[in-house]
């Protein structure tokens, strides 16, 4: 009896050690693109680009989704050296993990897509996924090669069998739901033959609010983007030939010129862009900031003002836009960045939800065509929490 439990311990013990080695059946591996070097696909440390790939199986093996990572933007020589030795700027100390929400191999969280091949591109360029240069320093010297990144690990992904894909659907979160707005016509000329190809940017519009305060404050961050990358020549020139470049990474102004269909799922309080891109200039506001930003039964009766205009400008950028039959949109209106690689954001009891359909059975029915799908809270003028459960 005692050496039957003792020995089932051990074989219990062994299992979690086997578990912590990494040896666990859902982990997916990091793939390095194979040409990373010569095509000159790396990192801003120089190392090279690349994905986790997880292989679809059933009916979903011709299927493929491509997401594309976010993490901001860096926009001088400080910040874009800074992001060397992190996962943003290098892949030198990626490990395999775990997919969810709309990567997740799980049916009951991702009804559509959870058979599909899923890749994860890893972002480490500094500017979603576009620009091609480097910058010579007395300091280290930087790889700021985003275009190349996602030219090479779609090239990869082509000759892997995307390039006989039934569908195909693009899609990033933050910066990278930017760059999946930037490069989505771009990648669906890749795919000739691919019958149906999509895109999806989830909490990438991220907007000017000319009226809103510290406009001049956004304004500047994306010019500087487009600066140190040297991106005027990469960005739309729909764009370009109409207003200065720096204009071209705010979504308002790219989005009416996308030909392929286009999904935008973001909260009108979007918690990325409230919290930075409505913080105060001046040091003694911002601890407030700080405790109304992280806590919104915190905020003010000036900072409620702030918010609920944002989220008004928001509205009123959406609008200003011109609707197009092919968009979906999920726009909600709780306190979170990120909705897509999230279980619980994704398909859960507690979701968000508008109209009764969390945010993965509205994707699903936009990108099957099984109904039109243009959800829009314009109810709420203040965020909630996006969790039923919070
Ligand atoms: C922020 O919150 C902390 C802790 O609750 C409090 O001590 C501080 O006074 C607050 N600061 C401001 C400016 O509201
Ligand atoms: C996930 O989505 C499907 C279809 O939209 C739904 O039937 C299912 O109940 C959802 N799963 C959860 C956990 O909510
Ligand atoms: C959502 O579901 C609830 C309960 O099933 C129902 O009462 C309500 O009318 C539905 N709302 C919409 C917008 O379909």
């Amino acid at each position: 009896m005692a050496r039957g439990s003792l020995l089932a311990s051990l074989l219990i013990a062994q299992l979690i050690i086997l578990n912590c080695e990494g040896i666990n059946i859902n982990e997916v591996p990091f793939t390095s693109v194979a040409d990373a070097i010569p095509e000159r696909a790396v990192c801003i440390d120089g190392s090279p680009a690349g994905y986790h790939h997880d292989l679809g199986f059933g009916d979903g093996v011709n299927n493929w989704i491509i997401y594309l990572m976010g993490g901001g933007w860096c926009n001088n020589y400080l910040t874009c050296q800074q992001r060397r030795k992190s996962p943003l700027g290098s892949t030198k100390n990626i490990k395999p993990t775990n997919f969810g929400g709309i990567l997740s191999p799980n049916r009951g969280i991702n009804p559509d897509f959870f058979n599909w091949n899923r890749v994860h591109v890893h972002y480490c360029d500094g500017s979603s996924f576009i620009g091609d240069t480097a910058v010579i320093h007395l300091g280290p010297h930087l790889q700021l090669r985003g275009s190349r990144i996602f030219r090479a690990i779609t090239n990869e992904l082509l000759e892997k069998g995307m390039k006989n894909a039934k569908n195909a659907l693009l899609v990033g979160g933050s910066a990278g739901g930017l760059s999946a707005i930037l490069n989505c016509d771009n990648f669906r000329a890749n795919l000739g033959n691919v019958s149906r190809v999509k895109c999806v940017s989830d909490a990438g519009f991220f907007i000017r609010a000319k009226n809103v305060p510290y406009a001049g404050k956004r304004e500047r961050r994306f010019n500087s983007v487009v600066r140190f990358h040297n991106l005027a020549s990469f960005l739309p020139k729909l764009c370009t030939s109409r207003m200065r470049s720096g204009l071209c990474l705010f979504p308002e102004n790219l989005v009416e010129d996308i030909q392929t269909p286009l999904f935008l799922i973001n909260s009108v309080f979007d918690r990325v862009q409230i919290t930075r891109n409505l913080k105060p200039r001046e040091l003694r506001d911002i601890k407030g900031w700080k405790n109304c930003t992280k806590d919104l039964s915190k905020c003010t009766h000036p900072q409620r003002k702030l918010i609920k205009d944002f989220g008004k400008a928001f509205h009123e950028t959406l609008m200003n836009i011109g609707d197009n039959p092919s968009r979906g949109l999920f726009i909600h209106a709780c306190y979170a960045h990120t909705y897509m690689e999230s279980n619980e954001f994704w398909n859960s009891s507690g979701s968000p939800k508008l109209g009764n359909k969390t945010i993965s059975h509205a994707v699903g029915d936009w990108y099957f065509d099984r109904r039109v799908v243009k959800l829009i809270d314009t109810n709420t003028d203040f965020p909630f929490n996006c969790l039923a459960y919070d």
